[in-house]
């Protein structure tokens, strides 16, 4: 392992400069006017795969965009073999005048690298190419097998990938499946994620009367979508946050006491998590702690909301539509389905009847729960040790990442979740940044990793 410390810990400055180009490529996904960059950005992740010396490169097509995939399967029959996950994908940048530079010119500024991208998940999927890079070229060998699955819809709900992974079982097989896309608990707190939550995304759309209308003519004769769209909204959760569907939690697990003693062991200061965000006070579900409710119970939040007239000054209208994205985050055992179902019902159920309602859904995806007594975990807490010198924590996220609930339904594997991101690299959000000193450890970490996972029995 010597000789890969030391090549990697003499690449430092390099590997920047080959992140960059990685991060000036704008592969926004849901933005139908990026498709051709999200294209260029496979290529560049099929040209990075087969530099690093991986075999067998291949560009699966999807009815949406390109799955990248390739293997060193080279390691022996004796050893284990690992799928590495992760999305060449970004997030919609805007607003865009909130961002310092601009978000695909990647800068490097206070130890961090800022673009849109760097922490979710580009940055991340960097450290592992350059992790297997280190091992091929000063050894000629990885010390397991490894397939590397790189997806462009993550973040518009891998909508093609489940169908990709369902007729690819044999391609994809694999012992152990390793992510890095979530986050540490903090700086300097290597962290192993074992649960994630899940997701139902929702529109609902009001329409009022045909066409706009003078708001002193007709205003109180007749009901206005935006009124009738705040009250629905209102509705859907208690002052206290409790969510107001019905049958909402009937399938949420239960926190054991065991388990809300870890939580309160990990280290949260709640003061500087306030300072940070510039709030008063905090919100949320009675009976949490606030590490519970961003992680391990679910919730309901409008992403946007829309009606009227938004422009300066004052327009005296009584609006035909208004409409609202409402997200709930799931928890494992929730089936999105039904909270899709649930959700239509009761938003059905309170809607006035002096306008019309529609519910669309627009994407989902599961929960996972990843065990944490397996051979691949403790090897993980090896491996992040030797990387970081520091003994990782067990966390859980709020955010998602369904493809890991099919990998554990599908290739019945466990995903091991190593993230490099911290909580406040504004991913999904201006100035989205990644910490240069976490991304040199994380490479140090994996190539570490694939080294302790190599003294796995199989
Ligand atoms: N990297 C995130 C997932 C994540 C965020 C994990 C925070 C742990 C902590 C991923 O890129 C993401 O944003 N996922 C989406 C999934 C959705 C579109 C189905 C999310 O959580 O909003
Ligand atoms: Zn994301």
């Amino acid at each position: 392992m010597d000789k890969i410390i030391n090549y990697i810990e003499s690449n430092k400055d390099k590997y920047i400069e080959d992140l960059k180009v990685f991060l000036r490529i704008p592969s926004v996904s849901t933005n139908p006017e990026n498709k051709n960059d999200v294209r260029d950005c496979a290529e560049y992740v099929e040209k990075q795969l087969r530099s690093i010396g991986l075999e067998n490169i291949s560009i699966y097509e999807t009815p949406g965009h390109p799955i990248v995939y390739g293997d060193w399967l080279n390691a022996g029959d004796d050893k284990p073999t690992i799928l590495i996950y992760g999305h060449y994908d970004v997030q919609p940048v805007d607003p865009l005048n909130l961002w310092t530079d601009p978000p695909f010119e990647p800068t490097v500024r206070d130890g961090n690298i800022y673009a849109r991208g760097s922490a979710d998940d580009k940055g991340q999927v960097f450290i592992h190419m350059k992790s297997i890079e280190a091992h091929l070229l000063n050894n000629g060998k990885l010390p397991v097998n490894i397939k590397f699955l790189i997806e462009g819809e993550e973040e518009i709900g891998s909508v093609n990938l489940d169908e990709f992974i369902a007729k690819n079982k044999t391609l994809l097989k694999c012992d152990y499946v390793v992510v890095s896309d979530s986050a540490m608990f903090d700086y300097d707190v290597p962290s192993i994620c074992y649960g994630l939550r899940g997701l139902a995304y929702m529109q609902v759309e009001v329409t009022g009367p045909n066409r706009d209308l003078h708001s002193g003519s007709f205003g109180g004769a007749v009901n206005n979508p935006i009124n009738a769209l705040a009250h629905i909204i209102v509705n859907l959760k208690d002052d206290k946050g409790k969510i107001l569907i019905d049958g909402f939690y009937d399938d949420v697990l239960k926190l054991s006491d065991k388990e809300r003693e870890e939580f309160k062991k990990l280290p949260f200061n709640e003061e500087k998590y306030m300072e940070e965000l510039e709030i008063s006070e905090l919100f949320g579900e009675e009976g949490y702690t606030t590490l519970e409710r961003a992680s391990a119970r679910p919730t309901l939040d409008c992403n946007g909301i829309w009606g009227g007239f938004q422009g300066e000054g004052a327009k005296t209208v009584l609006p035909s539509h208004a409409g609202a994205k409402i997200s709930m985050r799931l928890v494992p055992n929730q089936e999105p389905e039904k909270i899709e179902k649930l959700f239509t019902d009761y938003v059905n159920k309170i809607s006035p009847d002096s306008v019309k309602v529609k519910v669309i859904s627009l994407h989902g995806g599961k929960g996972a729960i990843t065990p944490i007594d397996s051979p691949a975990i403790d090897a993980a807490v090896e491996a992040l040790r030797l990387g970081f010198g520091k003994t990782p924590v067990f966390t859980r996220e709020g955010g998602s990442i369904p493809v890991v609930n099919t990998f554990q339904t599908l290739l019945e594997a466990d995903t091991i979740l190593l993230g490099f991101g911290l909580p406040d690299e504004n991913a999904h959000s201006p100035d989205e940044h990644l910490n240069l000193s976490n991304f040199q450890r994380g490479i140090l970490s994996v190539a570490h990793y694939f080294n302790e996972l190599s003294k796995i029995k199989k």
